[in-house]
């Protein structure tokens, strides 16, 4: 078979070439971006006359036609024509002959592969946004119906304060709006087109980039042409923003294994979002956030491999950069997949909220609320801290908490102690009383959902 490019070739390609040269297998995949871009090419072809208005008829609608084939199953790519560009220019020609030759006018596959891997990044990117959506709801919706529930908040996993379980499922609220105002960003900076680049210089016609724009809904043009061919930040920036997503979804995952440990017990995974063990019958291993945590290793692996492939190359296009498409592809529907399972299960789990607050009442998580009474009553925080240090140690030793001191017993540490220090430090009032903004008392809390949903709605 003879090549696209084979006119100044004396010998054909060997078949461990083609086969090493080949991207057909995974870049298949782009199809349908690669028939929208033409679609638009031989439209503006068509307009400013470098083709006739026929013939830019007669190519759209065979590639609507091509694009039905492909889709009813009807189509065999081929090894031998490399990529998908080609695969469909060949089909193209084989369903209308000469006229299909004029397709690749005033464009080069350099800026035609450019296109179609921005235009399928784009699609991800705003899929991602919606599911994104779907999860912030899914965690507004778990703190709403637990908003009372009091846990225990750890530093260096150690218990430290009491907090409302709202509050801590809100804290990954908040990396989700980033999550999504990154790819907000993402839109802003990368939705360019780089069609009309040509091989890497521009091109002798009197093409209309603005047309093409319009017509596959780019907000700018890129205006460097070989930048347009050889600009991979796209995929850089995609999966650097994949990377940090799924870095907060595995966060949460590790949160939540630990939780589910029968050490913890503060959640129970449903049956559907765990599997079991084919040894030990007792097991219910809470594999969806475990594989949620292994998968994120693969992200960062995309990236990784995204920015070494591009560190080295000279301008403009060079053919290591067909390596680009696997790691991009694997990172969006890594981070699609991941976001897909998370919903249901945190929708599904179980809070265990008695074993949550009885952990949260253990450990002195009220420590730093006795010092903050005793400065209330005018002691200065550091003497404060001193005083109750002390009474933690002196707890300890007996195996009791903090406020199963009695109040003589108080006295003798600092007489300023009063009865009112009872209620100071229960550990409904510890949360209640952490007011301030961003704080964990269910007032900040509801403030934080109620301007979440407001974020929501203008996404
Ligand atoms: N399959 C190639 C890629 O993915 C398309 C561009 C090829 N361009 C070229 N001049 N050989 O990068």
């Amino acid at each position: 078979m003879e090549k696209l490019w084979g006119g100044r070739f004396q010998k054909n390609t060997s078949s461990l070439m083609e086969d090493f040269n080949s991207s057909i297998e995974f870049d298949s995949k782009l199809y349908e971006y690669d028939i929208l871009g033409s679609i638009a090419h031989a439209s503006m072809l068509g307009k400013v006359g470098i083709i006739s208005k026929d013939e830019a008829k007669e190519i759209v609608k065979a590639l609507k036609e091509i694009k039905l084939d492909i889709e009813s199953g009807n189509v065999e790519f081929k090894t031998e024509h490399e990529d998908i560009h080609m695969n469909i220019e060949v089909l193209l020609t084989e369903k209308i002959g000469d006229t299909g030759k004029k397709l690749h006018t005033a464009r080069s596959r350099n800026d035609q592969v450019a296109l179609d891997v921005r235009m399928y990044a784009r699609d991800q990117v705003e899929e991602i946004i919606g599911l994104l959506k779907e999860w912030l709801e899914t965690l507004i919706e778990i703190s709403e119906k637990n908003i009372d529930v009091i846990m225990p908040g750890y530093t260096h996993l150690q218990r430290a304060q009491a907090i409302l379980f709202s509050h801590n499922i809100m804290a990954y609220a908040q990396m989700a709006k980033r999550d999504i105002e990154r790819l907000k960003s993402w839109l802003s900076i990368h939705n360019v087109l780089p069609l009309g680049s040509g091989a890497l210089s521009g091109t002798t016609f009197p093409i209309d980039r603005q047309m093409i724009a319009n017509m596959l809904g780019f907000d700018q043009i890129c205006m460097n042409s070989i930048d347009g061919v050889s600009d991979r930040d796209f995929i850089i920036d995609f999966l650097g923003n994949a990377s940090v997503g799924m870095m907060h979804l595995s966060r949460m995952c590790e949160e939540l294994i630990i939780w589910s440990s029968q050490e913890f017990h503060f959640v129970e995974m449903d049956d559907q979002y765990s599997t079991g063990s084919s040894m030990m019958p007792q097991k219910k291993n809470p594999d969806a956030a475990e594989l949620v945590r292994g998968k994120t290793a693969r992200v960062y692996g995309d990236l990784i491999n995204i920015l070494t492939l591009m560190k080295g190359l000279p301008l403009a296009y060079n053919k290591d950069m067909q390596e680009d498409k696997e790691c991009l592809f694997d990172g969006a529907e890594t981070w699609i997949k991941c976001i897909k399972i998370m919903i249901p299960m945190v929708k599904t789990m179980k809070i265990c909220d008695k074993n949550m607050e009885n952990a949260a009442k253990g450990g002195f998580t009220n420590a730093t609320d006795f010092a903050d009474y005793l400065v209330k009553k005018g002691m200065a925080f550091r003497d404060a801290h001193k005083v109750t240090g002390e009474i933690v140690h002196y707890c300890i030793e007996k195996n009791i908490n903090i406020e199963d001191v009695d109040i003589d017993k108080f006295k003798e540490f600092n007489s300023i102690i009063e009865e009112d220090l009872y209620d100071f430090i229960d550990i409904k009032n510890c949360c209640e009383l952490r007011n301030s903004i961003g704080g964990t008392s269910s007032n900040q809390v509801l403030k934080s959902i109620e301007e979440m949903k407001k974020y929501i709605e203008k996404i």
